[in-house]
């Protein structure tokens, strides 16, 4: 592979990852549903590449994760490998994929992994999901786990607070997080719970611990349309924004819109 990080042209693997933990290397991860912002995403460098089920509200406009399909997850993830060299491409198991048993998770992870070309998968859970984990990593796929405030149980919640502030869910989702360390699992995504907590969990599994509004982890995650500034109206504590592109999207579709209007758009130069 030619040009941007010359000195590193390996594409990033689930061991690779866990060496960088090794060595106290921040892994950098970020959400991409199609294949444009996915080059994007790849060629500035980020290490992970998350298809998110939060494709759900970003893309489609939905309130929830819950209505989004496995062949919609497909269609997004085969989009987002086709413009990936570098990062390793992680995909979420959409709800309903994997909750029913075993068997049903395992067919569903197998059928992502063969159409969609992606290297790993992402479930939402601990214990309740334990089974299903095993068999999935037994098919020889790698598996990362995600706890905290799974919004595939927003139902459940009721709310999209911080979750583990509570001690007796704080101990749940510290032995969450080991049982998915001992089953194998290659890195665990936190997300929205008290930084202390997060440090525990960091302490006690030898695996990368991705956090997201978690405070400091292995690595960090979020939405990239959240940290460019796409998206409107979601300004929770945890996000930085680094760019302004709502504003510049609508500006220069308002010069557009102008310049269509007044007949300054097309020129000569850009007639045949
Ligand atoms: O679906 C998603 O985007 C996620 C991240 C927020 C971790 O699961």
């Amino acid at each position: 592979m030619a040009g941007y990080l010359a000195s590193d042209a390996r594409k990033v693997t689930t061991h690779r990852l866990i060496e960088m933990k090794r060595e106290g290397e921040q892994i950098s991860m970020l959400t991409s549903y199609d294949y444009t912002m996915a080059q994007l995403v790849d060629r500035a460098g980020i290490d992970v590449i998350l298809i998110g089920d939060s494709a759900s509200n970003v893309m489609a406009g939905n309130m929830t994760t819950l209505p989004m399909t496995i062949d919609q997850m497909i269609y997004h993830a085969q989009s987002v490998v086709r413009g990936v060299r570098h990062a390793l491409v992680v995909c979420d198991m959409p709800f309903g994929t994997y909750q029913v048993n075993a068997t049903e998770g395992v067919k569903n992870a197998i059928r992502i992994m063969q159409e969609s070309g992606c290297d790993a998968l992402k479930l939402e859970g601990g214990v309740e999901i334990r089974d299903t984990v095993r068999a999935i990593l037994d098919a020889g796929i790698p598996v990362m786990g995600h706890l905290g405030l799974t919004p595939q149980s927003i139902n459940k919640f009721g709310t999209y607070a911080v979750r583990a502030r509570e001690e007796a869910e704080a101990e749940k989702l510290l032995s969450d997080a080991r049982l998915l360390y001992e089953l194998g699992c290659f890195a665990i995504v936190l997300e929205k719970i008290p930084a202390a907590l997060t440090r525990k969990v960091c302490e006690q599994v030898q695996v990368p611990v991705i956090g997201i509004g978690a405070g400091r982890a292995d690595g960090q995650v979020l939405v990239a349309q959240d940290m460019l500034g796409m998206t409107n109206g979601f300004s929770p504590k945890f996000l930085r924004r680094y760019a302004d592109l709502s504003a510049v999207i609508t500006d220069a579709v308002g010069q557009y819109v102008a310049d269509v209007k007044a007949c300054n758009f097309p020129g000569e130069s850009e007639s045949y």
